[in-house]
């Protein structure tokens, strides 16, 4: 992949089986990690999804599943353990995972799960931005839910890229969208507010997603589960839209 593409990989946890073929391909700490859920659910939805980050990596760099090695930075995202210029950033929510990756630029995914009812308008008032809530607010009723996980997934998406999570106040910026691009606000800094592009991701009903990516001009790739190397001979995919500079 070049450093103008972005690929969105996306996977769901399956049947015991493929659960089981996917711990097979996590290293001894996540194996470690995955037999401390207690929720049969949650095991698998981090097994799977390790899965496929370990599938995903080895398939851009040319590895194994096995052979790839991750390091965490200050606050817990993971990264290459090697030298390199490849970016990725895991999100799970349900009983779907999915990873960007990207070359040269850093990103963050966030997906959630928008089958479960939540206390949108309050949520949107207690977290959000006086912009955000407003726009949740503008909405009629039944449309409230969707409009906080658009924000809410952008907000989260935003937050995963910079890599330092809740350590950047959720009302020090405003993420609103404008068509599929989400527009970002970081209140009283507008190089930030430059830096990155984001945008929403169309995954399938019932979830709501969205990616942030350094810089502009970039390509979107969203892709299926990746195959183990050794049958990996192409995977489905298909190309949509580039987020223009403002
Ligand atoms: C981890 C964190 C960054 C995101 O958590 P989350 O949304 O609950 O969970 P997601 O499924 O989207 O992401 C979890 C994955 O992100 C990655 N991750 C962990 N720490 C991270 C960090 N500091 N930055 C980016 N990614 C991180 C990991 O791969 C993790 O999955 P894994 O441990 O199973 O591999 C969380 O600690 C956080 O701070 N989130 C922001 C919370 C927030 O502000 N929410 C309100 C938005 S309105």
């Amino acid at each position: 992949m070049t450093t103008d593409e972005v690929h969105i990989w996306q996977t769901r946890a399956g049947r015991p089986e493929d659960v089981q073929a996917a711990f097979e391909l996590l290293d001894g700490a996540e194996r470690a990690r995955a037999l401390r859920y207690r929720l049969r659910r949650a095991h698998d939805l981090f097994v799977t999804a390790r899965a496929l980050l370990r599938q995903a990596l080895g398939h851009h760099l040319g590895i194994s599943s096995a052979a790839v090695a991750l390091r965490y930075g200050k606050h817990g995202k993971p990264e290459l353990a090697e030298e390199s210029d490849f970016r990725f950033n895991l999100s799970h929510s349900g009983d779907t995972a999915v990873l960007a990756v990207s070359r040269g630029r850093e990103v963050g995914i966030d997906v959630e799960d928008t089958s479960r009812e939540v206390d949108a308008l309050g949520l949107a008032r207690r977290f959000f931005s006086r912009a955000e809530a407003a726009w949740v607010l503008s909405h009629p009723s039944e449309l409230f839910q969707a409009a906080f996980f658009t924000c809410w997934t952008g907000k989260e998406a935003y937050l995963k890229a910079r890599g330092d999570g809740l350590l950047f106040p959720l009302d020090a910026f405003e993420v609103l969208p404008e068509g599929d691009r989400l527009n970002l606000k970081v209140y009283g800094d507008s190089k930030e507010t430059r830096r990155w592009s984001m945008q929403i991701l169309e995954l399938g009903a019932g979830l709501s997603a969205a990616v942030a990516v350094e810089g502009y001009g970039w390509t979107l790739r969203v892709r299926g589960s990746p195959r183990p190397r050794h049958v990996a001979a192409s995977c489905p995919q298909s190309t949509l839209t580039t987020p223009a500079q403002p």
